[in-house]
């Protein structure tokens, strides 16, 4: 199976280790970024959500009509858009696109930041609102007859989309999240289920959990697994590890300066993903052949915020691992955002796509 690579649409240059400099929307930015992720041989970059944050889908539809390849894939809160509607922005989407589309569906992992757009349920019951949202949104993306629906967040009568997506039957659903009720809903609903770059047991624990949950929704299929990591890569290892520690050291002195991020809080987090990667902080600082947690616990686990540090090499074996360990979208963003994903376009993607050949040839001629 060939191996996907997700990358970030970011819409400014602002990361952990650089305060922005202009608007959060910067549209010139955002463009060069999709445009380096495109050429350096990615396959698709992820339009995130905050409540402060630019709308991911105009910020989608833009980048989508100025690039031919590159695939899109936009975070959605389903507390902000009723999912009828949600269905539409995504179809059309779909259409600007050309069905290049997937939509990475949020539940949220921290009460405050939800309740900032008006959201306070708990998070279990987010869940299940997200899963009753996704099965209202797939069937308006496939359903060419009206339909009622009556559910415990959703009711309405006689829908019918004139609005249909490009990809049969619909477009991919992605999905994230570490905690029990995530694996039932996700398991049950998702095309795709995201992770966060733990050691390689506990990606294999939650591989199961959602395998599992998966099985148990009746599903004879598994979705596919993505894991997200943080790359810190130079021409050796020696310069790989100064960099990480001068990394690091940005981190800390861009904290001192203004808050990283009203989206996660740096400590005490609520979210399971982000306890689990403090856990793995707490066990040590280098997991595996070279997983680094210094990043994770600075950031309090803040979503994508474990490292993977060394030479091109060694980090696309450490890829690999994951690779075999039954992941097959590796989600990558640097901190110095461009820059990072040139040199790991250039650099990582090649040898990880040359050794995931070789392993498919091998498995096909056994
Ligand atoms: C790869 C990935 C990307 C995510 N992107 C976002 C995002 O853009 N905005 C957001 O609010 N949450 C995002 N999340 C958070 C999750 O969707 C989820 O709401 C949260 O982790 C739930 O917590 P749990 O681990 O306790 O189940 C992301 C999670 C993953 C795994």
């Amino acid at each position: 199976m060939p191996v996907e690579f997700l990358g970030i649409a970011a819409t400014n240059e602002g990361s952990e280790v650089t305060a922005r400099s202009g608007p959060s929307f910067d549209k010139d930015y955002t463009l060069r970024l999709a445009r380096a992720h495109e050429e350096y041989g990615w396959d698709r970059i992820l339009f995130a959500y905050g409540s402060g944050s630019p709308d991911p889908s105009p910020a989608a539809a833009y980048i989508a009509a100025r690039t031919e390849k590159i695939q899109i894939l936009v975070a959605h809160r389903p507390n902000v858009s009723y999912p009828t509607f949600a269905a539409k922005t995504f179809a059309t989407l779909d259409r600007i696109s050309d069905g290049r589309l997937a939509v990475h569906f949020i539940t949220g992992g921290n009460d405050h930041e939800q309740q900032r757009e008006g959201d306070f349920l708990t998070k279990d019951e987010r869940y299940a609102r997200t899963r009753e949202a996704i099965q209202i949104i797939k069937k308006a993306w496939t359903s060419h007859e009206p339909f009622d629906h009556e559910g415990a967040h959703y009711r309405f009568r006689d829908f019918v989309s004139d609005t249909f997506p490009v990809q049969l039957p619909h477009p991919p659903v992605s999905f994230g999240g570490s905690s029990p009720a995530a694996y039932a809903a996700g398991g049950a609903e998702a095309d795709i289920y995201c992770l966060w770059g733990e050691p390689l047991a506990q990606t294999a624990e939650q591989i199961e959990s959602v395998r599992a949950a998966a099985k148990a929704a009746g599903r004879t299929d598994t979705p596919r697994i993505q894991v997200a990591f943080r790359p810190i890569i130079a021409p050796t290892e020696e310069l790989a590890w100064e960099k990480a520690h001068a990394t690091l050291a940005r981190i800390k002195a861009r904290k001192a300066g203004s808050p990283l991020s009203r989206r996660h809080p740096v400590t005490n987090p609520q979210n399971a993903g982000s306890q689990r990667l403090l856990a793995a902080a707490a066990q040590g600082e280098r997991h595996d052949r070279a997983l680094w947690t210094p990043t994770a616990a600075e950031t309090g686990g803040a979503g994508n915020s474990t490292a993977l540090v060394g030479t091109p090499e060694t980090v696309a074996q450490a890829l690999l691992d994951y690779y075999d360990l039954g992941v097959d979208i590796l989600s990558a963003r640097g901190y110095d955002l461009l820059d990072d994903a040139i040199d790991f376009g250039r650099h990582v993607i090649p040898i990880v796509r040359e050794e995931v050949a070789k392993r498919d040839a091998e498995r096909a001629a056994a």
